[in-house]
Order: structure tokens, then C-alpha cells, then sequence
């Protein structure tokens, strides 16, 4: 059997935590779904993702398996609602078939727990398992401002392997709407992770900016 990577078809791990920035899980996930050179989603979010999705987003938890569809804004098709309890889902294990995995929002917590190699809840387990597979790891880490603990922890992480991928949207692309904002940013993230986004805007040097 192929890796899905080199099928085309990729799955790709999507784990939400309690950071503020409900609205950047939203959107990566709303551009995965609409990706057709994506086969599967694993959405996974953490009691405090759960809460955030409530708090920033209206989304009710008491219906969790309904999570993806309240997110992307209809049924979801490819995604899987995974529990971060779930310790013995297919993506705790590095035999699983996966292009990579992003947590968006991630947490100083998550990145700590991420970073110190622990594997207590499925996104760490399922990063940890990115870790040693060699599979792509983004972490859009968002606190402000960053301790020392904070900083050495995405040291660690990113000579690990991970990407450190701080929830810092670009301005020079001067968004219009938070919607733009958020967009262009969820944008940049996803071709990190290989996926090359039709809607990302490319800078193209001072000239051509002048002339417009
Ligand atoms: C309103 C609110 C906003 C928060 N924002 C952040 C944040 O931006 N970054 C962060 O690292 N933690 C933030 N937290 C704290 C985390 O939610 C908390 O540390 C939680 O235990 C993380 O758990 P998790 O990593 O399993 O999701 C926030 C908490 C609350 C209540």
C-alpha cells in the first residue's frame, strides 16, 4: 500500500486546543474539506478546544459528534470526529498512513506537553507519533507574550521536527476583513503542510506594488 502522500490523496490530523483563535480552526478546516486532493480529516479537539469553540464560536458541546459540521458550516463528508480521550484511534499509531497534522489553535500547554515527548491525550500522542514517524507537525502556537519556558519549549519542538507556526497574521497583503485575515493566514499554513493554496497572496516586490 502507497503512503497517502504519495497516492495524492492525503489524511491529515487537525487538533483544535484552548488558545483564543477559534476562527483559524474554523477556516483550515472549511479549506481542507473543500480540498479534493484531501482524502480524510481527523479532527480532534481537547476539553479546553472544546470550550474555546463555545465561547468564541457559539458552538455547543454537548453534541460533540456534531463538532465538524458546526465548524465547516455544513455536513462534512470526510471529516472524523475523533475524542481526544481516544487514545486507541488509528492515529495513535505510527503504522497509520498520514501526510501530517496541525494543531491550530495550540496552546503553551499542548506545545509543552508536545515538547517533553509526554502522550497523554490523542493530539499529543498523535504529534508525538508525527515526531518519531517523520510526518510534517505544525503547531500554531498562539499566547501572548511568550515566557522563557514558552520559548525553549518551541526550541525543542522544532529541532524535534515540528514546524512552529505562531498565530501571527501578515498585514502586508492589507486585509480588508478579519475574514481576510484569517484566510490568508489559514492559507500560509496549509502549504506548509504541501498543499499549495490558490488564494494565497504572493508578494511580488516593491515595483509592482507602487504601480497598482
Ligand atoms: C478565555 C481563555 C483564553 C485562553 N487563551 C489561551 C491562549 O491564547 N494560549 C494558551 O496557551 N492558553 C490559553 N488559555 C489557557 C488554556 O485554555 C489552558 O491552559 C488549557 O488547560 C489548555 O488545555 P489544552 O491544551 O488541553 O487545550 C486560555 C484560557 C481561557 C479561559
Amino acid at each position: 500500500m502507497e503512503p497517502s502522500n504519495i497516492s495524492g490523496e492525503k489524511r491529515i490530523i487537525v487538533g483544535v486546543t484552548g488558545a483564543s483563535g477559534a476562527v483559524f480552526a474554523r477556516r483550515t478546516l472549511q479549506l481542507l474539506e473543500a480540498d479534493a486532493r484531501v482524502e480524510k480529516i481527523h479532527l480532534v479537539v481537547s476539553g479546553s478546544g472544546l470550550k474555546l469553540l463555545r465561547d468564541e464560536l457559539d458552538i455547543g458541546i454537548s453534541k460533540s459528534a456534531r463538532v465538524p459540521s458546526a465548524l465547516a458550516g455544513h455536513a462534512t463528508g470526510k471529516t472524523e470526529y475523533l475524542l481526544d480521550s481516544d487514545i486507541g484511534a488509528s492515529i495513535a499509531s505510527g503504522s497509520y498512513r498520514l501526510h501530517g497534522m496541525l494543531v491550530i489553535p495550540c496552546t503553551t500547554g499542548c506545545l509543552a506537553q508536545i515538547a517533553a515527548g509526554i502522550s497523554s491525550t490523542l493530539i499529543e500522542r498523535a504529534a508525538d507519533v508525527c515526531l518519531k514517524q517523520g510526518h510534517k507537525l505544525i503547531l500554531a502556537v498562539r499566547d501572548a507574550p511568550f515566557n522563557r519556558i514558552h520559548l525553549e519549549n518551541m526550541l525543542r519542538a522544532q529541532l524535534a521536527g515540528a514546524v512552529i507556526f505562531p498565530i501571527i497574521p501578515a498585514f502586508y497583503d492589507r486585509p480588508k476583513t478579519l475574514d481576510d485575515l484569517v484566510t490568508q493566514f489559514c492559507c500560509r499554513v496549509l502549504e506548509m503542510l504541501d498543499l499549495e493554496q490558490d488564494r494565497q497572496y504572493r508578494w511580488e516586490g516593491e515595483a509592482k506594488r507602487r504601480k497598482k
